[in-house]
């Protein structure tokens, strides 16, 4: 028996561990896995209502370690992770993503000379963000690489990491998507219950320090996102909601007729809406990937992002941070329709990467 621990702590890390704890059942004798929620996200609309979405097994150590600088809760989760990495001795570690607690696993396994893996390996965005330290860290500390494209195994060989240590996988999110789609694991009908007809809004979300944190960067957004006329739906971050109210914009989108403001929503609700949407608008790079898998166009509200291939495939385009850049790109994806619907997906793998990952951790520690 492999014993694996799996460290997470926020809601992207939760969509990336579904498909690894669901393959997992396909292998009873010969994992034993212990499960580690560091606390990063606590609330229930951030946390709990994906593990119910999703099934999570029981969280076996929630270390509670909640919000705070970076420094103080990366060091909230060393802290704690230590006492358990010694108390489980587990033969190895999983880390997922570019989050700090995905930092303070890979870490605390790596100075307690522990064998551990990085899920979504190799990814760089070669710019200052507190993400692109994270995942950088995670991957050296990491004896398993898992990188979800091709780009990614060329990234890591560039920093002269072995070629033993690197694993190319598929994107473990694709797994999720269409684990999701095939087996119907997601709410169809979610865009009537907000009134919403499918095919005919749009959905945002936005919730990097980097795009929420700046008073004109954020004023900026907003603007651009009033004077569109689509209908759009935003289920808003905390984060961003507490950023909104205190730059008083809170209130502009509000007024803003076509717009819709919810409270975070769980998996099968949010894949929902991005399957029946026209155009997804985000700063995030899952959600790209998400609507990519969907096939439904996205603009993303940033300056660079983790994904160019997509846009080489015309399924999304970059459109900045500024109001005017972001007004030009809807109408660029929504009246050009750049041929996003023929796009080739096979760059994010088969959908199994989580099967991949777990018989190269097989044939490698039995
Ligand atoms: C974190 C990740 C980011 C990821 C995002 C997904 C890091 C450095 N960032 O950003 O890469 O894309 O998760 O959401 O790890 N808050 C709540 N309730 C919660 C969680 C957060 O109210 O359950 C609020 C708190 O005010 C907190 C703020 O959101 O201070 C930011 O949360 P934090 O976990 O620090 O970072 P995210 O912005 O969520």
């Amino acid at each position: 028996m492999i014993k694996l621990m799996v460290i997470m702590g926020t809601r992207p890390n939760f969509v990336k561990c579904a498909p690894l704890f669901w393959r997992l059942n396909d292998y009873p004798d010969d994992f034993e896995l212990v499960t580690v929620h560091t606390g990063q996200h606590y609330d229930f609309s951030m946390r709990d209502a994906f593990f119910d979405d999703f099934q999570f097994p029981p969280i076996d150590y929630d270390l509670k370690v909640g919000s705070g600088t970076h420094g103080v809760q990366t060091g909230r989760m060393l802290q704690e992770l230590d006492s358990v990495l010694l108390a489980e001795k587990p033969d190895l570690v999983l880390v997922p993503g570019d989050t700090n607690s995905a930092l303070a696993g890979a870490l605390a396994a790596y100075k307690l000379h522990m064998p551990n893996g990085h899920i979504e390996a190799g990814m760089r965005e070669y710019t200052w963000r507190p993400e692109e330290m994270n995942k950088l860290v995670a991957d050296h500390c990491a004896d398993f690489c898992f990188c979800p494209i091709p780009r990614a195994v060329e990234n890591l060989r560039r920093e002269n990491i072995p070629d033993n240590r690197i694993f190319l996988t598929g994107d473990i999110t694709y797994d999720t998507f269409k684990i999701a789609v095939t087996q119907g694991f997601y709410n169809a009908d979610v865009p009537k219950k907000y009134d919403l007809k499918s095919g005919q809004y749009a959905l945002l979300t936005m919730h990097r320090a980097e795009t929420v944190d700046d008073t004109q960067i954020l004023a900026e957004i907003v603007m651009a996102l009033t004077s569109l006329e689509m209908p759009m739906i935003f289920p808003v971050h905390p984060r961003t909601e507490k950023r909104l109210k205190e730059f008083a914009l809170w209130s502009k989108l509000e007024a803003a007729h076509q717009i819709r403001l919810l409270e975070p929503i769980g998996y099968r609700d949010f894949l929902g809406l991005v399957l029946n949407a026209q155009l997804v608008m985000t700063d995030s790079s899952g959600v790209l990937k998400e609507a990519f898998y969907a096939r439904v166009p996205c603009v993303v509200i940033d300056e660079t992002t983790e994904y160019d291939e997509i846009f080489d495939l015309g399924c999304g385009v970059l459109a900045g941070r500024e109001a005017k850049g972001i007004i030009e790109a809807v109408d660029y994806m929504i009246t050009s329709k750049p041929a996003p619907r023929q796009a080739d997906d096979t760059i994010f793998g088969n959908g199994d990467a989580a099967g991949k990952m777990l018989d190269i951790i097989r044939k490698a520690l039995s």
